[in-house]
């Protein structure tokens, strides 16, 4: 991993540059041909990492790493399917595709498992900043992708075939996976905060059914709630800080209120912990 990245060959005869947009964060993000270009940022050597590694076991539900173009861009293939974009489809909220997440997230955790946790994303991790309280999660198992939102989910034929964007993969446990799984695909916030397309899902028996899905074990389960709970508070001081040195999505996603809906969802955590740990346990 200290080696320089391959260089990208272009084609002949590439075909134009195609903005992509719906992330919320990578800005001059493009598809060229069937090739997506993301710029070389902070979180390049993991990315590369884990895709070259999920590509050495035949994980074929995440995009390949091609190499870096002359224009310092990470080429990761594009995938084909269908995205959820913004504002979401109601299909977001189906409960036989949220099922089809948890298993894609299963397979991906597992084909990601006999990685660990190597040297060169060991250390992606800087102190917590002041305040934030100190993580409960355990010691970190795998490189875990950590943002399963459905803008980060490709689906084929209805069921969820690929995830992409894995800007955020870091050292975590198996419950700090999950826990993510649960606040995008199980509605784990209070019911003000709930896109339209989680109206009518009710986040004990979904996630029940989520993690049934996942195959989670029994110890691991035990665990979720409270992990969910020092998430919350600890992305409170987290998102902050990226707001304040980042920039960028992270300002605006922080001026648009993301901060008092992390508190908010804190307090829901706290007030359901006792319903949600009955129906996962
Ligand atoms: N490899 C890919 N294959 C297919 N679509 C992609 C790929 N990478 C990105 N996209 C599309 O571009 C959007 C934004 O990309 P993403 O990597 O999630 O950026 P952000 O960091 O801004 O969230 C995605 O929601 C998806 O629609
Ligand atoms: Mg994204």
């Amino acid at each position: 991993m200290t080696t320089e990245p391959l260089r990208y060959v272009e084609p002949a005869d590439p075909g134009p540059e195609i903005p992509l947009l719906g992330g919320d964060v990578t800005e001059g993000l493009v598809r060229i041909d069937d090739t997506v270009r993301r710029p070389v940022n902070d979180a390049s050597i993991r990315v590369r990492g884990v895709l070259d590694h999920l590509a050495s076991v035949g994980f074929t539900g995440a995009p390949r790493f091609l190499g870096v173009d002359a224009v310092d861009r990470d080429v990761l293939t594009y995938v084909p399917g269908e995205v959820a974009g913004r504002p979401w489809p109601s299909w977001v909220g189906d409960e036989a595709r949220g099922l089809s997440v948890a298993r894609l997230v299963r397979a991906y955790d597992d084909a990601a498992y006999p990685l660990g946790v190597p040297d060169w994303a060991a250390g992606a991790r800087p102190a917590d900043p002041a305040g934030c309280p100190p993580p409960i999660a355990g010691a970190p198992t795998f490189l875990a992708h950590l943002d399963i939102t459905p803008e980060n989910v490709v689906f084929r034929s209805g069921r969820a075939a690929a995830l992409i964007d894995f800007d955020l993969v870091r050292p975590a446990t198996r419950v700090e996976e999950v826990v993510n799984l649960l606040l995008w695909w199980g509605a784990w916030m209070p019911e003000e905060d709930r896109d339209p397309a989680f109206r009518y899902v009710d986040p004990a028996s979904r996630a029940a059914d989520l993690l049934d899905a996942y195959d989670l074990g029994s110890a691991d389960r035990s665990r979720v709630v409270e992990v969910a709970h020092n998430g919350a508070d600890r992305s409170w001081h987290l998102m902050r800080r990226n707001a304040l040195e980042r920039g960028g999505g992270w300002q605006r996603m922080w001026d648009a209120g993301v901060g008092d809906r992390i508190l908010r969802r804190g307090k829901w955590l706290g007030e359901n912990a006792a319903a949600l740990n009955a129906a996962i346990t």
